[in-house]
């Protein structure tokens, strides 16, 4: 079973946008599915380096829509942004020292990426969906 299931209100309105958003939700989903299947501590942290760095590509895409249209609540949404990434780095960390926790793992993941879809990208999408 999938972690995140996808949904109308993840998408942005901007057909590249929503790309992205299915390819992270892919990543966090196969990586919750090598949590579940009894996985190598090496394929996780592949996974999550590939969440780093396409999440780190997204974000650099949302940043520069929100800068070219001077967005007002640009810097709470650069700071969500930013906490994904450091989370992300410090459970690659906790996979190599092996203390990670790994349902800690999905359910932050999982609460993250639904409560930032919803409360940072779809007012974003209001602005940016309404664009030519
Ligand atoms: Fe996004
Ligand atoms: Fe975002």
């Amino acid at each position: 079973m999938a972690l995140i299931e996808w949904s109308p209100e993840f998408s942005l309105g901007v057909a590249e946008l929503d790309d992205e958003h299915r390819d992270l939700i892919q990543i966090v989903n196969q990586l919750y599915q090598q949590i579940q299947s009894g996985r190598y501590q090496t394929t996780v942290i592949d996974a999550l380096e590939q969440l780093h760095t396409s999440a780190a590509g997204h974000f650099a895409h949302e940043e520069e829509m929100m800068r070219t249209h001077a967005y007002a609540a640009y810097e709470e949404h650069h700071a969500d942004h930013r906490r994904l990434l450091a989370e992300v780095t410090a459970m690659i960390d906790q996979c190599q020292d092996g203390v990670d926790d790994d349902e800690a793992m999905a359910r932050w993941l999982y609460v993250w990426f639904c409560n930032h879809f919803k409360t940072h990208d779809a007012p974003l999408h209001q602005l940016i969906g309404v664009s030519p």
